[in-house]
């Protein structure tokens, strides 16, 4: 699409009902072609040292993919000063060299669809059509933020001289940006935290989650492959310390964060206790997302976008579904469809074309999600809840759930998985439904169904969320069509995939 008169063309399309296509796609699964020999760093100046740490497949535990060593925090100086050092030059080029190399890039990983997709599946644990969602996720970035920043860039703005003077308006790279990444994303939020910062003019050492290092790996390969220079953009792996010690740094101009409310409150105080100039931060985390459901609201409907919101990608996108309001008079159908369609979700190996539900990430994953549905089966509030199948033995699966609770505030935080909380609620408390949801300080998405429109206006008008969605699910925001991020606990802004998102990475010069 033509957005703002600078041409970008949408990632490729994947047609997931053609036979052919998807033997394909199911063929790329087979056979292991990651990286064996451990890597601590993508970087300049640095050698791998420490234990080999091994990649396991989410999906089947004794199937590994690759190693890994964490880099000793001692190891990180040289390389944010080498990123120092090749900023003014890269900052100095003009912006259209820039855009082309992240288009270059774009181009580069549709032609090498199938090794990222085979990793997405593999290391993260994705189904196919998540993994297929993910890669044109990735490719929309990398144009988008391309074309944004020709938008911004290309030229000063030339603003008004009454006496007679020159006066314009010109948009910088600020320096080094810290780029620190969750794995639930390890390709689409990996890069388009990169993108944005190398194209409006930032050098970047990016720290990819743990979790998820080969993939993060084999995309800062692409991006040196395509002649971004290997100063330009450096990864380093390592787990929160590794994180820590970079925002430390007082030669970083900035961090990127995408991940836990606890983790981005932590480098916020960092970055505020470190010596070096005031940095900036981009901090996008988690929601606590409800849906409110009324009496006027189709139910087959409503039971299709619950299951893909709360269950599908095994219930972890930061976007995700957890707290499902119903209003009394239509919860008895809705739970009931609900169940029922449960019955039929497919948990299994993720890339089987049939499987709906993957694994989750780990087993700390794991553990932490059957804690909570040990809490709320002793309670009696569990209401549904699916069984593994043999197949899922050998990896780290937790099966779709469903639990009924009085409130949202019972929630301790954020669970990260396809546990859906449920609540019912008269319509006559609507606004304090709202309220509720407020006040649990999160504001990332909402949904609402209802086929009234002042309900669904008010609802929106209301709530203090980033993202609302109305009479559809709620996950799945396309770049440059729904910007993505959240208020308050969910994130700074500005919203990634939006207009607005490049220009809280420039310094601007009059
Ligand atoms: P996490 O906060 O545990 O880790 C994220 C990254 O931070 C990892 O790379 C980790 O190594 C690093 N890290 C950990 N401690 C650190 C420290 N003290 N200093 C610097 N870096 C540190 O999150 P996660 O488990 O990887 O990801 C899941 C979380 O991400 C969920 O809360 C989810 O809601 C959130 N998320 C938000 C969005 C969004 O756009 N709002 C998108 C995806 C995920
Ligand atoms: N941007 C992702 C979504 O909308 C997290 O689901």
């Amino acid at each position: 699409i033509d957005l703002y008169g600078s041409a970008r063309r949408n990632a490729a399309g994947f047609n997931l009902a053609d036979e052919s296509a998807l033997r394909q796609l199911a063929s790329a699964m087979t056979g292991l072609r990651t990286e064996h020999r451990a890597v601590s760093a993508v970087a300049v100046s640095v050698a791998a040292a420490g234990p080999s740490i091994a990649i396991t497949d989410p999906a089947d535990r004794r199937r590994v993919l690759g190693y890994w060593q964490p880099l000793e925090t001692a190891a990180l100086r040289p390389v944010v000063q080498a990123a120092r050092a090749a900023q003014p030059a890269w900052n100095a080029l003009p912006v259209a060299r820039r855009a082309e190399l992240l288009e270059r890039a774009a181009d580069r990983l549709e032609l090498r669809r199938d090794d990222f997709l085979f990793l997405l599946v593999r290391e993260a644990g994705k189904t196919l059509p998540d993994a297929v969602a993910e890669l044109r996720e990735t490719v929309d970035f990398l144009r988008y933020y391309a074309a944004e920043a020709r938008r911004l860039q290309a030229a000063p703005t030339v603003l008004p001289g009454p006496t007679g003077e020159h006066n314009e308006l010109q948009l910088h790279g600020k320096g080094v940006f810290v780029c620190i990444s969750p794995w639930n994303f390890p390709l689409a939020i990996f890069t388009g935290q990169i993108a944005a910062a190398l194209v409006t003019g930032n050098t970047v050492v990016a720290k990819p989650a743990e979790q998820t290092n080969l993939i993060a790996i084999a995309l800062l390969r692409l991006l040196h492959e395509v002649g971004v220079p290997a100063d330009v953009v450096q990864g380093v792996l390592g787990d929160g310390d590794v994180g820590a010690a970079l925002c430390a740094d007082p030669a970083i101009a900035g961090v990127m964060f995408t991940g836990s409310v606890a983790v981005a409150q932590a480098i916020n105080r960092q970055l505020a206790a470190r010596r070096g100039p005031i940095a900036t931060l981009i901090a996008e985390t988690g929601g606590q997302n409800a849906m409110i459901v009324d009496s006027s609201a189709l139910p087959e409907q409503v039971v299709k976008d619950v299951i893909v919101s709360a269950f599908h990608s095994a219930g972890q996108r930061c976007s995700a579904l957890r707290v499902l309001y119903l209003q009394h008079e239509i919860a008895d159908k809705v739970l009931h469809m609900l169940g029922g369609t449960m019955q039929e979700l497919v948990i299994g190996d993720p890339a089987l074309l049939s499987t709906d539900i993957g694994p989750v990430i780990d087993e700390a994953a794991r553990a932490r999600l059957a804690g909570h549905a040990a809490r709320l089966h002793a309670r009696g509030q569990v209401l549904e809840q699916r069984s593994l199948p043999e197949a899922a033995r050998h990896g780290s699966y937790f099966p779709p759930t469903v639990a009924a609770i009085d409130d949202i505030a019972q929630l301790d935080g954020e669970y990260f998985g396809p546990i859906l909380h449920v609540i019912r609620y008269r319509s006559r408390d609507l606004d304090a439904v709202i309220g509720s949801i407020n006040d649990s300080g999160y504001g990332l998405t909402l949904g609402v169904h209802s086929r009234v429109e002042s309900t669904w206006r008010r609802v929106q008008a209301l709530a203090r969320v980033g993202n609302c969605y109305v009479n559809r699910g709620m996950t799945g925001a396309v770049v440059g069509v729904q910007p993505f991020g959240g208020e308050g606990l969910s994130g700074t802004g500005p919203k990634a995939g939006g207009p607005h998102y490049l220009l809280r990475l420039v310094a601007e010069r009059t």
